[in-house]
Parts: C-alpha cells; structure tokens; sequence
C-alpha cells in the first residue's frame, strides 16, 4: 500500500517545553475514548523499544554534554525512523488515529533553527528517516518562554533531573518559538496555532473543534 493511500488520521503536537502538549493530549484522548476510539499514542524521540534507548541517550546519559548537533539530528531521526516504521505506519494502515507527543517539526526547529544545522540539511534527513508521511493536522501550542519555564518548576519535583534541552538558555527557547511560528507560516494548512496561555479547557475544545472540521474529509469522521 502507497503511504498517500492509508486511511488514519495522524495528530501531532508541537511546542517548546511546558507549553501544554501532554496535559491536552491527555485531554483528547479522554475525548476520543468517551468516543468510542482507540487511538495510539506515541512520543518522541521514544515510542519503540529501540527509540526509548535513543531518547535515554539524548536526554539523560552522563556523557550526551559532549554530543554534537549532527550526532543529535542523526539521532532524533533513527528514532524517528523506527517509531514510523514500526508502530506510525501500521497503526494509519489499520484506519486509527495516532496522536504523537512531538514529530518532524521538533527536528526542523531544535536542530535547524535552533542548533543552526542548515535547514536544506535537515528537510532531506526528515524525509529520509519519516518518509513521505505527514500528520493530517499539527496542534502548536505557543507560548511566552518565561511562562513555560514557571509552569515546568511547578510541575517539576525537587528530585526530578532536567534533561539535557533544559538546561539551556532563554535565548535557545526564543528562537524554538519563533521557529515554530515560522513553520506554522510555512504549513498553514496542516499547522494549527494555538495560545497554549489560555485556559487548558479552552484549549481543549478548540483542539476537538479543528479535529471535527478536519477529519470528515480526510478520514471517514472523528465522532467527538
Ligand atoms: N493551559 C494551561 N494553563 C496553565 N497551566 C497549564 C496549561 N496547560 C498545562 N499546564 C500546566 O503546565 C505544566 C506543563 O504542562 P505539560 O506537561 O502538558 O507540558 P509539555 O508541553 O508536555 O512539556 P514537555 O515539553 O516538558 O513535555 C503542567 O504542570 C500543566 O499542568
Ligand atoms: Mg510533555
């Protein structure tokens, strides 16, 4: 089967940290299940076995202070490779909705934007390592950097370990911000912005509202 001929519908989430991904996919997964869904929920990087070594690398190994930016991009992109592969792909062909917590455009802006690798560089190991596959619709929560990093201390508990993106400066956030607003200008059809600052159940039907509009030509209906 073609990859443009599956039948799901993929559902990703994007934003720099604390914004609000988890708590709203959280949110619409209640949703779809009081619906009668099953959808499948994936992260990134992680979401296979092999992928969650890749995300302990990326995140948490005592010597990841000395990876480069190219090893970072080859590494979110083999983790993305197997995630597609093994769970992103079968799950579309079997007509489920996959919600996944991050995807290409993370790589487009931390390693790009971010970490400056040139963007021609990363387009063609995005498309090497998730093929030609797109999600149908994109949530980006945006938000004020200063804002995310106060929601992320509360949430935080004193024993927690900040990985490896945490640790950088304000500045780094800035331009994932700006990355992401410069993504969504690039893909306004699939890229929904929306002001992670308002109130999470606000958030959350404006996210079941995109979805209702969206899937009943793409798919054969997203009961809500
Ligand atoms: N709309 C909102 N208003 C205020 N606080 C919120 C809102 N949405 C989420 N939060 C809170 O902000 C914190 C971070 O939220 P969450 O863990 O969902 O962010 P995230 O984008 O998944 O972060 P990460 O990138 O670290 O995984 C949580 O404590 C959550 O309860
Ligand atoms: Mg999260």
């Amino acid at each position: 089967m073609s990859e443009a001929s599956q039948t799901g519908f993929f559902i990703s989430f994007e934003g720099s940290e604390g914004c609000g991904k988890s708590t709203q996919i959280r949110h619409l997964i209640e949703s779809l299940r009081d619906a009668g869904h099953e959808p499948l929920l994936v992260r990134e990087p992680g979401g296979t076995p092999i992928g969650e070594h890749i995300r302990h690398l990326l995140q948490h190994s005592p010597d990841n202070g000395a990876m480069t930016p190219e090893a970072e991009l080859l590494l979110f992109a083999a983790s993305r490779a197997q995630l597609v592969r093994e769970k992103i792909l079968p799950a579309l062909a079997a007509a489920r909705i996959v919600i996944s917590d991050r995807f290409l455009d993370s790589t487009t802006v931390y390693q790009g934007v971010a970490r400056k690798i040139p963007a021609a560089t990363v387009e063609s190991i995005n498309r090497f390592a998730a093929g030609s596959r797109r999600p149908d619709v994109t949530f980006l929560l945006d938000l004020d950097c200063t804002e995310g990093f106060a929601r992320l201390r509360e949430r935080a508990h004193p024993d927690d370990k900040r990985d490896r993106m945490e640790e950088e400066p304000l500045a780094f956030y800035e331009a994932v911000r700006h990355g992401y607003l410069a993504a969504a200008q690039a893909h306004p059809d699939r890229i929904r912005v929306l002001d992670a600052a308002k109130p999470q159940a606000e958030i959350a039907r404006a996210i079941r509202a995109e979805l209702q509009k969206r899937s009943h030509v793409l798919f054969q209906g997203i009961r809500l």
